[in-house]
């Protein structure tokens, strides 16, 4: 494994400018007129596995982007991760807050910057080099080794169930890792065990059925927006608690020992509040700032339009007003019922002088992982290894809804190590990534495989 490691440290200028041809292609996947980028980088993925020893690599179709799979099994008697990673990208909206253009990388102080750096190219690519490693240095990997990356995680996932439950045999495995989280802080290491899931509405009133001059009608019509708002508003009680009936049924809650071990993470809630800009943090009554972001449900409005928005002031009494609503959801919630009980609500308080519609956009599971299996503790050795203290275990609010999946249909647990920060701005202007994370990360996977794969 030293060779491994030596070999990691004396290449990584090569890694990173071949991270950087990645970075290039704007695969954006929610953009119908970026599919052929979306292929492209799922092509340039697939011949790069080839250049570095994978023996079987597929592009793989699915009705939506493409999967990148890639096999490399040495020997059967060890045992199998499924490394999963996606290749997709958000969009760079909005271009004129980028401080260089989102698809030419540039470093700077140590720092690489562009769309897809840190979620996920940069992550996943660290899969690829730490095995480039191994393989060179070592002769051969420490255990055996399937990649699944695709092209659609910030589509939602669409089409990747679908593709999981028709490839059973081919993506049978022992254990699933994935590098698309943060680490608890700049030189904290910590490993993810959960993950929020989510469900995504959008409702639309309809009062009149077309605009009307607020002078002539106003007096005698209720208006869809001040209706809409008033639903809205009403979605929080003043403890800052959802009010959709049954909304926390099936919450697990927090245990003691759960809410022990978060208050002696490293955690300033202070800083956080400056970080974020802020004045005041605002949490579910009893709850911190830690406990609110990762292990609580949350409800929160994400555009809101109608009637006349443009400068200068018109006297419109709008037929319309619209929101998008989503709720992050904890272990046991489920989208589904999330979403009807959502469903329930707007229905029976949309007042008999509006017509709602009210459309599902879409969801996701949450997820817990044990810390206690043999890939967790070999994963706290590993990142042990690099940073010279174990790592925290931690939650995360944000969420990957096919580890999930991964864990329903091909019944694996899977091991969520990543080197992102949340101060990364991923989905945002000047995305960026750490080469020392970068670095950081290629070590740990190293070491990782030769602790997991030699038991
Ligand atoms: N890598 C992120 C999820 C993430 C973000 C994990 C921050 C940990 C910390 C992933 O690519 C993502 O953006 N997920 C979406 C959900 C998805 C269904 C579009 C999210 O969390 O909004
Ligand atoms: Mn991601
Ligand atoms: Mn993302």
């Amino acid at each position: 494994m030293e060779k491994a490691l030596a070999y990691a440290e004396e290449n990584f200028e090569r890694f990173v400018s071949e991270l950087e041809e990645l970075l290039r292609i704007p695969s954006i996947s929610t953009k119908p007129d970026h599919a052929d980028d979306v292929r492209l980088a799922a092509d340039w993925l697939a011949e790069h596995l080839r250049s570095i020893g994978v023996p079987r690599v597929e592009v793989m179709e699915t009705p939506g982007h493409p999967v990148v799979y890639g096999e490399n099994i040495s020997d059967p008697n060890r045992p199998t991760v499924l490394v999963y990673g996606h290749y997709d990208v958000q969009p760079p909206d909005p271009l004129e807050l980028w401080d260089s253009p989102p698809f030419e990388p540039i470093r700077k102080n140590g720092v690489l910057y562009a769309r897809g750096t840190c979620d996920d190219k940069g992550q996943l690519f660290m899969h690829a080099k730490a095995a480039e490693a191994y393989m060179s240095a070592e002769g051969g990997l420490p255990l055996n080794v399937k990649y699944i990356f695709e092209g659609e995680e910030e589509n939602g996932s669409v089409n990747l169930p679908a593709f999981i439950e028709s490839h059973k045999a081919l993506l049978a495995a022992d254990v699933v890792f994935i590098s698309d989280t943060a680490l608890f802080g700049s030189g904290v290491p910590s490993i993810t065990y959960g993950l929020r899931g989510l469900a995504y509405v959008e409702v639309t009133l309809t009062g009149p059925t077309h605009d009307l001059h607020s002078g002539v009608y106003g007096g005698a019509i209720e208006n869809p927006i001040n209706v809409l708002a008033r639903m809205i508003s009403s979605l929080h009680d003043d403890d800052h608690r959802v009010t959709i009936p049954g909304f926390y049924n099936d919450v697990i809650p927090l245990s003691d020992e759960e809410r022990t071990t978060f208050a002696s993470l490293p955690f300033d809630d202070q800083e956080w509040i400056e970080d974020v800009g802020v004045s005041v943090a605002r949490t579910e009554e009893g709850y911190t700032v830690l406990e609110g972001t990762t292990a609580r449900p949350t409800l929160d409005c994400n555009g809101i339009w109608g009637g006349y928005t443009d400068p200068g002031a018109k006297t419109v009494l709008p037929s319309k007003a619209s929101a998008k609503i989503s709720m992050r959801l904890v272990p046991d919630q489920t989208p589904e019922d999330i979403t009807e009980k959502m469903r329930k609500y707007f229905e029976y308080n949309t007042p008999s002088t509006m017509k709602l519609t009210f459309t599902d956009l879409h969801g996701g599971y949450g997820a817990l992982v044990d810390t206690h299996s043999d890939a967790m503790k070999a994963a706290s050795k590993a990142m042990e290894g690099v940073y010279g203290e174990k790592p925290y275990f931690v939650r995360t609010g944000g969420s990957i809804p096919i580890v999930a999946d991964f864990k329903k249909l091909l019944g694996l647990d899977t091991v969520l190590m990543g080197f992102g920060l949340d101060s990364d701005a991923i989905h945002s202007p000047n995305e960026h990534f750490g080469l020392d994370r970068f670095q950081q990360g290629i070590q740990s996977i190293i070491r990782w495989m030769k602790i997991y794969g030699e038991g």
